[in-house]
């Protein structure tokens, strides 16, 4: 509660004493707490309520869901206070959607939120002005095919009492989406209270690999957070009140499903796990304290052609990696998922052997590579960042274009093209295109100096092809500091306008996004 009324505060000094540096309550230190003693929570499977005629095609009838975003409170450690966050249903994250390919669902979205944030808006963001309620919410089903007026437009967003009912058909290959808050301006203060959650979609071509099911799959949704002494979340603010947004934000606890330091324990067989970053900006380089090998089978939109033996992955935020774990090499063992220096959280296998059902086939699901002589159009997109005098960013840009110029990418529906993404700043940006499923052609080191001053692609290196473990569909690429990235696109679905942006939430706020929108081949 004192935390809780803190920030409350602390939103509010930002107005009313722009002349004061802001006062931040002392932050957590994470080692002082006891490491494997809350077991790993599994997000429960949303249940319908009934069905509803669908919106194309009054004959069929859908499962209708209705998902509620409302102030919660839980506790992420057991020597915790209870965190206040906001959520999807009674907890953070919220509930995992399991569905199949090809079968549609409504799911009306409710913003059930109180009427102030609890976390420090920035009024000088596009998008956030003051004259803009300060609680909004819109929802976007990340990696979906949806048409745009349920893809969650950024400035789509409800305030508290309204809400939005959306159509997911789900005409998509097996892969694990993943559902968040998007509304303009403060998008990285919605999900970092607590905004998302899971969405599974199956098919035929998945189940007959036979592949860990049932408990012996696990969805790991890891985000890292800033705790204060009290447990509460911080939200860091520059040191210029005037402008409290930061260019990224870093926490001190990762939470895997909403927990800090989890165990979970296993039999010594096969599991899935699914794995998705959800955090603001932290990428991850997950592997097991002992190097123990595993493999990777999918990636952002699927499976990958066939199982990639690794001991290590890199996952940015917005990334989902597929992954299967064979434990029986580690009866009675505790194995440790770490990220660098982090720990994770920590797997403990039962000594008994048990009987494996499950299978690892030697080959997934084909991936045919795209040519590139299919690509009707080749966009160079620059990836951008201002800095003030004092050398710390104010503003990241795509294309050096704000939010609210015209649209330029406009692709035709059925139509290739290759987006090569130019990224002449010190960061990894994770782009993500809504809408569509993409292949990753190469990175290649250039010289960003010649490209600014002569736009002018002069490469230093050779191109290197994708990881094999992102040789599959994506929808989130990490686009790597003073290298050239390029994808190849198939626009297939809807017409209309979408959104492609960095996915570190801070940029993507202030206003690493744009609109784009897919036109109709001329008739
Ligand atoms: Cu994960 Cu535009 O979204
Ligand atoms: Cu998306
Ligand atoms: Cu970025």
């Amino acid at each position: 509660m004192a935390a809780a009324a803190l920030s409350a505060t602390k939103g509010r000094l930002l107005n009313a004493m722009a002349h004061q540096a802001p006062v931040m309550p002392a932050a957590l230190d994470v080692n002082t707490l006891a490491q494997f003693v809350d077991p790993l929570p599994v997000p429960k499977i949303a249940q319908h309520q009934g069905f509803r005629t669908s919106p194309g095609d009054a004959k069929i009838r859908v499962p209708f869901y209705r998902i509620q975003a409302q102030a919660i409170t839980s506790q992420v450690h057991r020597d915790l206070k209870p965190t206040r966050l906001w959520s999807f249903g009674p907890s953070a994250p919220g509930p995992t959607f399991e569905t199949r390919a090809g079968e549609p669902l409504l799911v009306e979205w409710v913003n059930a939120l109180p009427q102030e944030h609890f976390l420090p808006i920035d009024q000088t963001i596009h998008g956030a002005e003051a004259d803009k309620p300060t609680v909004r919410t819109v929802v976007h089903l990340h990696g979906a095919k949806t048409r745009p007026e349920s893809d969650g437009y950024p400035e789509d967003w409800v305030v508290p009492g309204k809400s939005s009912l959306y159509y997911y058909p789900n005409e998509q290959d097996a892969t694990m989406l993943w559902y968040h808050d998007h509304a303009l301006g403060i998008n990285r203060l919605n999900v970092y209270a607590g905004l998302l959650g899971a969405f599974f979609i199956r098919d035929d071509i998945e189940d007959a690999l036979n592949l860990p099911k049932g408990k012996y799959e696990l969805p790991l949704i890891i985000y890292d957070r800033l705790l204060t002494r009290d447990g509460q979340l911080l939200y860091p603010i520059s040191t210029i009140p005037e402008s409290p947004w930061v260019s990224e934000v870093f926490g001190n606890a990762i939470l895997v499903n909403g927990k800090l330091f989890p165990y979970q324990e296993v039999e010594p067989r096969r599991y899935r796990l699914r794995v998705l970053n959800g955090s603001n900006a932290r990428t991850y380089h997950l592997a097991f304290g002992n190097a123990a090998p595993f493999h990777q089978i999918g990636t952002d939109q699927g499976l990958l052609a066939a199982p990639v033996p690794t001991t290590q992955i890199e996952i940015a935020p917005g990334e989902r990696a597929d992954l299967v774990i064979d434990f029986s090499e580690h009866r009675g063992a505790q194995l440790v998922l770490k990220s660098d220096a982090f720990t994770v959280m920590q797997f403990r296998v039962s000594p008994e052997k048990v009987t494996e059902t499950s299978s690892l086939p030697g080959t997934l699901r084909p991936v045919p590579k795209i040519p590139e002589s299919q690509a009707v159009q080749t966009r160079l997109l620059t990836l951008d960042e201002y800095v003030n005098k004092a050398g710390n960013p104010t503003m990241l840009l795509l294309n050096a274009s704000h939010w609210k110029m015209p649209i330029t990418e406009k692709p035709v529906l059925g139509s290739t093209e290759i987006w090569t993404l130019i990224n002449p700043t010190n960061d990894t940006h994770p782009i993500h295109l809504h809408l569509v499923r993409f292949q990753i052609l190469d990175r290649r080191s250039y010289e960003p100096w010649l490209f600014q001053s002569r736009r002018q692609l002069h490469f230093i290196g050779p191109p290197q092809p994708p990881d094999p473990g992102e040789a599959g569909w994506k929808d989130t690429v990490r686009a790597y500091s003073r290298m050239v990235t390029r994808i190849i696109v198939p626009f297939t679905g809807f017409t209309g306008r979408y959104v492609w942006h960095c996915h570190i939430l801070e940029h993507e706020d202030n206003e690493m996004m744009r609109p784009y929108e897919v036109i109709a081949a001329a008739g």
